[in-house]
């Protein structure tokens, strides 16, 4: 196979890279694209040193079997088009065209069929919206949930590659700030990406809107807070789910077990646990009475939430 990444020196373009040699995929070219600035710089793959090029429209007209956008909204906007219009399927991890509706937005374990004899762009969902719905979705086809009241405890890794080295950089004394609103280290910041006019942030209606597209139930009642907390790598969440079935709590662990690429565990998961794996982790189960229930919902954000996503649906496609 021929594929192409856009991104690729980003924090989840390098993830991809590594997620495409530990899935084994047979890959038979490799091409990597960045921002000029990258232009020559090399990355390896399999053991071997592939140059990264600069991204143009022109190598987005040429012949992929799969192309994985990580570049942000901007690049995918304009140069996903590009590549789609030219035949190729674009696997794009910004927010560019997740709510757009005839483009599918895939959790490959959840809702993978739509993407079958699929051309075009598919998009990858939100980092904290994926892990969050890989756990519940089968406790919703059983149980039917009514009310999500989530709040995230998110990564700095989250942001890319220059909020990772501010955060770094803030630990070892520097203090400035450019990616963040505030200080990260030794804080916690309880508003990602921009605060719209109702006060919600982007985050939050992230997850609100994604959560129904990927269920396809608009009736769901979502209610977050999403919030930036001095960790590197490893979202968590605490969620707290109103069902309109009565339920026992045995039931809830059968569903867990049950659901695909998700652990449920009675030790208490931590962000470091789950460094580099490609499982959600969920411990902390509590009952509040018949229909309410929490959890504690643990993955890596670039594996679970990005990369291993967007690989996972290059599998069911090529399958
Ligand atoms: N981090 C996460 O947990 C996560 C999760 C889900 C989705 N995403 C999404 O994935 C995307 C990338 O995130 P990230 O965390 O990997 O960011 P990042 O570490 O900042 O990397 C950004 C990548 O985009 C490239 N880029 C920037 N401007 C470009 C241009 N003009 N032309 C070509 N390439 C350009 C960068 O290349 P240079 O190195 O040359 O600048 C780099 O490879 C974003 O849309 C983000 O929302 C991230």
């Amino acid at each position: 196979m021929v594929i192409g990444i856009v991104g690729a020196t980003g924090e989840v373009g390098r993830t991809m890279i590594k997620v495409l040699e530990d899935f084994k995929i047979p890959v038979k070219k490799l091409k990597l694209f960045a921002s000029n600035k990258s232009k020559g710089k090399f990355l390896e793959f399999n053991g071997k040193k592939i140059k990264v090029e600069e991204l143009t429209e022109k190598s987005m007209k040429e012949k992929y079997d799969f192309l994985l956008f990580s570049a942000g909204k901007n690049i995918s906007t304009h140069f996903a088009q590009i590549a789609a219009n030219h035949g190729n399927i674009v696997i794009d991890n910004s927010s560019a065209f997740r709510m757009v509706p005839n483009i599918p937005l895939v959790v490959p374990e959840i809702n993978g069929h739509l993407v079958k004899n699929y051309k075009g762009i598919i998009a990858n969902p939100n980092c904290s919206t994926i892990q969050m719905v890989l756990s519940i979705h089968k406790i919703h086809e059983f149980l039917k949930i009514k009310e999500i009241y989530v709040s995230t405890y998110q990564a700095v890794s989250g942001a890319g590659h220059k909020a990772l080295k501010e955060y770094l950089n803030q630990i070892s004394g520097n203090n400035e700030k450019n990616v963040f609103p505030k200080q990260i280290a030794h804080n916690v910041i309880p508003v990602i990406g921009n605060i719209l006019n109702d006060n919600f942030s982007e985050e939050e209606y992230k997850m609100i809107n994604e959560t129904k597209k990927i269920l396809n139930d608009n009736s769901i009642k979502i209610y977050p807070t999403t919030v930036r907390v001095p960790v590197k790598y490893g979202h968590s969440e605490s969620i707290i789910i109103r069902t309109e079935k009565k339920f026992k709590i045995s039931q809830i662990k059968e569903l867990l077990s049950k659901s695909e690429n998700v652990i449920y565990t009675e030790d208490s998961t931590t962000p470091l646990d789950v460094e580099g794996k490609d499982i959600v982790y969920v411990s902390r189960l509590r009952k509040f009475d018949d229909y309410t229930f929490s959890i504690w919902n643990v993955a890596d954000n670039i594996r679970v939430g990005a990369a291993t996503n967007a690989i996972r649906i290059l599998e069911v496609m090529r399958k």
